[in-house]
């Protein structure tokens, strides 16, 4: 009875600290999975000129290493499944240990939108599909209402690809490894519109630090290496109308903002 009140406890103690979730059916012993992957022989290159059409963020040598090592991975991607298994196999970011799948697109390659969110959350990393989760489904009804439809014309894809334990707001750090995929995934996507869905796709790729709310429903535009320019437009996360939804008004003249946007562009 003792120990069932003492596991009882630990479990409290471990939703507490943020892991609410069992991934997986049976435990996975992590410290073997990671000293296994530090036998695997580590990509690391030489740094290279930066990309971003922002200043990268300052970053210590090993870190400068992994940035210049990520950017060669992305660039030497041609297309979006070689930048799929260049995602898969990038080891530099620590979140993929503890997330059970790599989070890197849904939708319609072809498509003329791309929607940007954050990270993937509990029902994404267990899917291992970007916004299937509640506010996923938000935001699919959103886009009906605009005819729009992921399996048909739009394109979905978060700023990190593996989910953040408990949810948490992924680091600088961790937002600066990921981005040099980011940036190729747009090149090699070739969107019309970009939509920037919340604070952290918002901030990330335009490198400003005002909040969302000073920058939802301005289009700005965004400088991709190897495409140019593309329109992005600053909205709130359907994670954030879920708990808010007296903005749902502001996101309704985003939507139909998207809408004249993509039939001038046709
Ligand atoms: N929130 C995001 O930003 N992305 C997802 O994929 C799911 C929830």
């Amino acid at each position: 009875m003792q120990d069932r009140a003492a596991l009882l406890r630990l479990l409290e103690w471990q939703t507490a600290m943020g892991a609410d979730d069992a991934v997986l059916n049976a435990p996975r012993d992590r410290m073997r999975t990671e000293a296994k992957s530090a036998e695997r022989p580590r990509r690391v290159t030489p740094p290279a000129a930066p990309v971003t059409q922002a200043p990268a963020p300052v970053a210590t040598a090993p870190q400068s290493a992994m940035l210049a090592g990520a950017k060669e991975l992305a660039d030497a991607a041609t297309d979006l499944p070689a930048l799929r298994a260049a995602v898969e196999s990038f080891d530099g970011c620590s979140l993929r240990r503890t997330a059970t799948h790599t989070v890197f697109a849904d939708g319609n390659p072809e498509a003329p939108l791309m929607l940007i969110g954050e990270a993937p959350g509990a029902d994404e990393d267990r899917i291992g599909l970007p916004f299937v989760g509640r506010s996923g489904q938000l935001l699919d009804r959103m886009l009906a209402t605009i005819g729009v439809r992921r399996s048909e014309n739009a394109y979905i894809t978060n700023i990190l690809f593996w989910r953040p334990p408990g949810n948490r707001k992924p680091t600088p750090e961790e937002t600066a490894i990921c981005l040099p995929f980011v940036w190729r995934h747009i090149a090699l996507k070739r969107p019309k519109i970009v939509v920037l869905c919340g604070g952290t796709a918002t901030a990330a790729l335009l490198n400003r630090s005002d909040g969302i709310t000073r920058l939802r429903g301005r289009w700005f535009d965004l400088l991709i290496p190897d495409l140019g320019s593309v329109p992005a437009l600053a909205t709130y996360h359907p994670s954030f109308l879920l708990r808010a939804p007296a903005h749902k008004s502001e996101s309704w003249h985003d939507l139909l903002a998207i809408q004249n946007r993509l039939n001038s562009a046709q």
